[in-house]
Order: structure tokens, then sequence, then C-alpha cells
């Protein structure tokens, strides 16, 4: 099978004209002006965006948390994530404590295989890392392809690891070239100021934010920081979300260090004025909390002073009916809010219309950044000879308005409810196939693929 885009405006990272994309089977074999060529199927592009599938590196699909599952399973949550345009996300398996990282492999394989629909890899979560876990970790880079490893500095007793087990954990990453990245606040602090609030009857989901403040994400953010720096392993800081933790990696540019940092589409968009006195405000229960409009400022020029390098989601939708576990302490409000579906969207209508990020910079924060870092590229993250055809089409001026009444997560609110926003995906192909159009998805439930991917390399 053959497709021919014509007449798109393609944009990469480093392009920006008027062409034509010509596919075989899953892969593009030319991109040009005019290219002189017949297909099996012809898409015309005109007025349109012609981009790179997005890569969501942060989604936890049918994740066991804090007492329930995330409520979007491999199919609805890969199928939600194309209908906004991306075809492949990466998702979190989570080692249990005294348990192998063969075992939790095995468990999250076991959910994904047959069920998503786009393409997925997996991070791997090391909770409890010792001699027996040590050299798993190559096993993962080799077998399996799985070359970046999560770490929590939070969730007390739960995922969280200590300072000893995070040096020993990156200096064996480092060995077999892979990343680590890192879950970063301040999990003593927050396990404290939790038990105050709870202490003093102080129970409402505003407490949730306070008890993360700003600090304990500085302060783990740096300490990460320094611990990659001595270990000399690349470090990623994932759902980074204000000044204070950012600084922490500004600083480190002094001494020539990078770290790779992620924020989340919320970040960017929503503050912590969400969290009122009333329930509603367990919709943007997640961790980090939402900040403030100052943290906001702080990230939108971080995007351009290179400092942020990616804008994911953290989806991790939970149902009200589950939110509801936490009405009375929102300590047990499940964590997590949904954003896969709309990340592409909302980036565009509020950083490129905004005039805030250029499109080269779009494609970078939402593809191409994603797949180097996590070896992918360039199989993935760029429209070139040989890449995976995995393509979206962008109506640059339609309108459309956000809702639960139309969107394709499993989960009954939106946190964006009624935002109206210019930009809308019209089509996506996902290796060569048409996957979404006009408003249809057109692959089925086990089309996704599992990708292996590379070691860790510089951009
Ligand atoms: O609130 C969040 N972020 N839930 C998902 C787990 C995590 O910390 O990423
Ligand atoms: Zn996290
Ligand atoms: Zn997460």
């Amino acid at each position: 099978m053959s497709v021919l885009i014509t007449n798109g405006r393609i944009i990469t990272v480093t392009d920006d004209f008027i062409g034509d994309i010509y596919i075989e089977g899953e892969k593009i074999v030319s991109i040009g002006k005019h290219l002189d060529i017949t297909a099996d199927h012809t898409i015309d592009a005109t007025g349109q965006l012609v981009m790179p599938g997005g890569i969501d590196p942060h989604v936890h699909l049918d994740m066991p948390f804090m007492g329930t599952f995330s409520s979007d399973s491999y199919e609805t949550g890969t199928r939600a994530a194309l209908f906004g345009g991306t075809t492949t996300v990466i998702d979190f398996i989570l080692q249990k404590q005294g348990h192998s990282l063969q075992e939790a492999f095995d468990e999250w394989n076991g959910r994904a295989t047959g069920t998503a629909v786009g393409d997925y890899s997996f991070h791997m979560a090391v909770t409890d890392f010792n001699d027996g876990t040590r050299p798993e970790i190559r096993t993962m880079v080799e077998e399996h392809g799985i070359t970046s490893f999560k770490t929590f500095m939070a969730y007390k007793g739960a995922l969280m690891i200590d300072d000893r087990q995070m040096t020993a954990l990156m200096q064996e990453v480092r060995r077999q070239g892979g990343l680590v990245t890192v879950h970063a606040t301040n999990g003593d602090m927050i396990d404290y100021l939790v038990a105050r609030h709870k202490a003093e009857g102080k129970l409402s989901p505003r407490y949730h934010y306070l008890s993360q403040p700003e600090i304990t994400e500085a302060e783990a953010s740096g300490r990460f920081t320094d611990i990659s720096h001595y270990t000399g392993c690349p470090g990623y800081i994932v759902h980074l979300t204000c000044e204070g933790a950012l600084n922490a990696v500004r600083n480190a540019t002094i001494r020539n260090q990078h770290i790779w940092v992620e924020t989340c589409i919320q970040y960017l968009l929503l503050d912590a004025s969400r969290y009122g006195d009333d329930f509603d405000g367990a919709k943007w229960v997640m961790s980090p909390p939402l900040r403030e409009k100052k943290d906001q400022a702080t990230l939108w020029a971080g995007i351009n002073q290179n400092l942020v390098n990616v804008v994911a989601t953290d989806h991790c939708p939970f149902r009200w009916e589950q939110k509801l576990m936490g009405k009375d302490d929102f300590s047990k409000i499940p964590n997590g809010h949904p954003a896969i579906e709309h990340r592409m969207e909302l980036l565009y209508s509020e950083g490129v219309r905004k005039g805030r990020i250029s499109l080269q910079k779009y494609v970078e924060l939402t593809s191409t950044n994603a797949a180097k870092i996590f070896g992918l590229f360039p199989r993935k993250g760029t429209l070139a000879p040989d890449s995976d055809a995995d393509i979206i089409l962008m109506d640059p001026n339609r309108q459309h308005t956000l809702s639960a009444a139309t969107h394709h997560m499993n989960v009954d609110y939106s946190a964006y409810e009624g935002w109206q926003l210019t930009g809308k995906i019209q089509t996506v192909l996902l290796r060569g196939k048409v996957a979404i159009d006009q408003g249809e998805c057109k692959v089925d439930k086990g089309y996704g693929q599992f990708l292996k991917r590379h070691r860790h390399i510089h951009i």
C-alpha cells in the first residue's frame, strides 16, 4: 500500500515548506516539492500543517495506583492519544518492592500486548534497587530495549527510593548506557506535611497542594542533579512545574551539566487557583500539584531557553467515582489527571497561536526531543526517508471546544471543559496507515506495536 500526501505545509525542527510526502508500507520513502509519483491513495493536505506524530513520554495506562487502576486501558488510552495526534506513548512499569524487574515487565507487557491501538514503549520504575536488581538493568536494556529507568524521590512507603539506592542505580544505568528519570520532590517533607494537615483536620483537596510546596520540588531537583553529576549518569526530570526546580537545573549549566527537563501541558496552562474550598479541586489533584502564574511564566521562558525540552501529559486518569475515594481525606484522592488526547492541540492553540513558541519548537517539544532522548530517533520523531510514516495533518484555523461529552478518554470529566481551541488534528497516519480520519478511528485494538529503544544519545 502506498500513500501520497500532497501540497501540505511540512514542518520539522529544520523544515518549513509546502510539499509532498510519499509513503510505501510503514515508511516514508521521499519528501519534496511536486513529487511526480502515483500512489494507491492520495491525501490532499492543502491548507494543513503536516508534522511528525506526537510522542508522549509520560503516561500511566491501566496502572495500579493508590488502591485503584488508572481508568484508561492501553486500548482506550492509545486510541484517545491518536485522536489528538499522539502516535507513540511511553508508559511506566512499576517494580513491586521485594520483586524483580522481570516480573513487573511481564505483568505490564501482559496488559498492553494485543491491546494498544497506538505504538508504545515502557520506562522501568525501579522501586527497590539491590544486588538482585542490578544485573536486571542490563537485561532490560539489551533484551527488552528499555533504556530509561524511573525513580521516585516521593510517595514514601510505596514507590520512593533513598539517595543510597539512587546513587547505586545511577552508577549501574550509566554503565549500561541508559538514562534515569525522576519524580523529584522531597518525600520526607511531603510525608510530614500531609500528616500535619490531616492531624489538624485540614482534609480538602487544597491541602494536597499545600502539602507539596515549591521548595519540596526545588530541593529534590537540585539533589537529583547533583547525584546525576557525581555518577555521570544522564538525568531527566519528569513533570517539572516550578521556578525553584528549574533554577536548580539552570544552576547546573554553570558546571556544564545538562539535565533533560520535561514539563506537562497542565503546568503551562493551569494554576493553583483551581484548588478552592470544595471537592471540585480533586480534578486537578496530581503530584506535583498545579503551581502559580509566575511558575507558568518560568516554564514558557525555560522552553525558549532550551532548559525545558519536552512537553508531556503525565496522563493518569481517574473517573469521578475513583476521585471520590478521597472525599473526606485529600491523601486518598488518586493522583493524576486526563490529558493524553489534548496535549498537541492545547500546546498548538495556547503556544504557537499565541506567539509563545515557534512551529519548529512545537515539533521539538511534542515529538523530536522525546524521540532523541529516549532512543527512538530517527525511526520516530521526524519526517524523513526511512522514518516510520507517523504523520499528523492539522487544520491550523479550525476552532473547537474541549468537553467530556466529546473526548475519547475513559474518564467522565474534562480537566479543560469548555476550553475553546484553534487548530484541530484532522488526519493521523501511524506507520503508513490512516489511523484517524474525519473524527473516526480506522485502526483496531492490537495495531499498536511495542517499541524497543536504543541507548540514550545526546542531542
Ligand atoms: O499525580 C500524578 N502525577 N500521578 C501519576 C504518578 C506520578 O507521580 O507521575
Ligand atoms: Zn510523578
Ligand atoms: Zn507520572
